[in-house]
């Protein structure tokens, strides 16, 4: 029986993204809001999407959901909810909490009555005073919105974009599951030709080869729910199993990642062994002017220098410009690029076909997309 609602938080802006890899996984009952998306599921679910989202941040068990304007209804709803079904005596449980829009405002207070009212009723099965909270961890989240209280359970743990490979990073780096996105939002199918000029550590062209081969983004790393009680170990077992067959070595990629810097390159070499995907991407140290466009129909995703974290803002204006004179030599390929800098179309020569306000952990940026001709069908 599918018995969870279970909750797919994600950066703003991506909801549509990970909607549609939610249905892609089959997930029952999606329905999308601010910063998350939600399914009704099993405990084999909520496996899978640990495994296999790319662009969702967290995947929490939603426990409960109900009504609270006082502190007496907040207590007495979450007393009522199986804490002694789901958590061991030597959990290392933590409670966290966020609230907008409600009359119940102050978060510290909340968390603090979300606490008690857990310990009250685990008390009522361990008959302990004090829990020694030497065991797996267990991180419970209150989320009060317009006095909607929802309570849920942390499956992943850290948040899913520490895929595990990437050991090295240069400034700024982009999140696993953002670059995952910004591919996600792209026409690159893995017959096309693929670059990130601009690779950094190597994250877009290493999301790319993992689309392109199906490997499960979550395929080397451990969630929080591994180690609880109340989830059967096969499950975990059987999700990797099925994400390890699903891998496709055979297609041939043609994934590109070049920087000016030669020890971001490395970075990104290092990065790919780590990813397994290391024969699959070249990477190269050549700077933007410098490079020239091999083949048709091929597509470039890249999250460039803004100027502000990184970069002489001339220096970058100049890329931009470069950018711009490269891109539009060959109409045949489409180019993507995300940048918090509002100048962009402006120093590219070209108005973006599409924009897409996407935020860069705080940074706001757009996504401007320029699409090429479609490659023609093949017969
Ligand atoms: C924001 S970082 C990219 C981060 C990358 N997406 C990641 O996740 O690690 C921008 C990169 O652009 C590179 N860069 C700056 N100017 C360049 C140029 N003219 N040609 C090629 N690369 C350049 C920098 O060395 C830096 O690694």
């Amino acid at each position: 029986m599918k018995n969870y609602r279970i909750q797919l938080t994600c950066s703003f802006g991506l909801e549509a993204v990970l909607k549609r890899e939610a249905q892609a996984l089959d997930f029952e009952n999606i329905s999308v809001s601010d910063g998350y998306v939600e399914f009704t599921g099993d405990l084999d679910d909520a496996a899978k999407a640990n495994i296999w989202l790319r662009t969702a941040d967290k995947v929490l068990l939603v426990i409960g959901r109900f009504q609270a304007m006082t502190f007496e209804e907040l207590f007495d709803n979450t007393y009522a909810l199986p804490w002694t079904e789901i958590i061991p005596k030597d959990a290392n449980f933590l409670v966290n909490g966020k609230s907008f829009k409600s009359a119940l405002s102050s978060v510290p207070a909340c968390q603090s009555i979300v606490e008690k009212a857990i310990i009250k009723k685990l008390q009522t099965k361990y008959h302990i005073e004090h829990f020694p909270k030497t065991g797996a961890e267990y991180t419970i989240q209150a989320a009060l919105l317009k006095n909607t209280v929802t309570v849920t359970l942390n499956t992943s743990g850290p948040s899913l974009h520490k895929r595990g490979y990437r050991q090295g990073q240069v400034i700024a780096p982009l999140k696993e599951t953002m670059a995952a996105a910004l591919i996600e939002l792209s026409y690159w199918r893995k017959d096309r030709i693929f670059i990130d000029p601009c690779c950094g550590s190597g994250t877009i062209p290493i999301e790319a080869a993992m689309i392109g081969r199906n490997i499960a983004p979550g395929i080397m790393r451990k969630f929080a729910a591994e180690n609880w009680d109340f989830i059967p170990s096969d499950i975990w077992k059987e999700a990797r199993k099925c994400a390890y067959a699903a891998i496709d070595y055979d297609t041939p990629l043609n994934i590109y990642g070049f920087d000016i810097n030669s020890h971001a390159i490395e970075i990104s070499k290092l990065n790919a062994e780590n990813a397994g995907v290391d024969d699959c991407i070249e990477f190269e140290c050549v700077p933007f002017n410098k490079l020239e466009l091999k083949g048709d129909y091929g597509v470039c995703i890249t999250n460039p220098p803004y100027g502000e974290r990184m970069g002489n803002l001339d220096d970058v204006e100049r890329l931009y410009r470069d950018m711009g004179k490269l891109f539009t030599k060959n109409d045949t390929w489409s180019a993507y690029f995300i940048t918090s800098h509002e100048g962009f179309e402006r120093l590219y020569g070209k108005k973006a076909d599409k924009k897409r306000k996407l935020f860069n952990g705080n940074v706001k940026t757009d996504y401007y997309q320029y699409f090429g001709k479609r490659p023609p069908k093949k017969s």
